[in-house]
């Protein structure tokens, strides 16, 4: 069975759900404050994913903006939602929502050892861009950079 999932804001409402699902996607998870930071900030844009039948928190995006690009700064879906296309809903309602606005691309930083993640962003059009030697203070992994060139407004029909 699928579920039917509703895209909006994250709100300061969800803290308690993000950091249930940040501890069980990441080493070193976000804490509350940053996300809190993150939601206040103006030049961020933070979208959560629901489970309508529950209502339950399931995934959220969040990215900011640069001068010259969109930065994700953070996804993450709860484990037992994974691989239903709830990443991707998110990323491409951030595409929506960002197309045409200006001339930004989007770019982000991954671990190399996260194929799931790089199998995830190559679909949406990502692609590798370089290599930040040991940019993860944990176990010094590198991270994979990756761009996605801006995605241009829908041409309006000349009837
Ligand atoms: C990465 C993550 C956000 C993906 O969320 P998701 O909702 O499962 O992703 P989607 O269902 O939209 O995946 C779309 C496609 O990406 C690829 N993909 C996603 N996760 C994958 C995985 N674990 N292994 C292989 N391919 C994967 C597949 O091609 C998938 O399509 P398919 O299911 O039809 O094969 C999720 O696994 C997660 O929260 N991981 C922990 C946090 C994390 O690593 N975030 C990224 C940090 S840069």
């Amino acid at each position: 069975m699928t579920n039917q999932i509703e895209l909006k804001r994250l709100e300061l409402r969800d803290l308690a759900e993000i950091e249930e699902i940040e501890r069980s996607s990441y080493p070193t998870p976000w804490s509350r404050s940053m996300f809190a930071s993150e939601l206040s900030k103006p030049s961020s844009l933070c979208l959560g994913a629901h489970d309508v039948d529950s209502g339950r928190l399931v995934g959220y995006l969040v990215i900011s903006r640069y001068v010259d690009a969109w930065h994700v700064m953070n996804i993450a879906v709860r484990p037992d939602y994974r691989r239903q296309g709830i990443a991707s809903m998110l990323m491409n309602r951030l595409f929506d929502l960002t197309s045409g606005r200006s001339r930004r691309g989007y770019t982000l930083e991954v671990r190399v050892s996260n194929t799931g993640a790089i199998k995830l962003y190559e679909r949406l059009g990502f692609k590798p861009r370089g290599v930040r030697r040991g940019y993860y203070t944990d176990n010094r992994e590198d991270a994979l950079i990756m761009w996605k060139d801006p995605v241009q407004e829908p041409v309006a029909r000349s009837s």
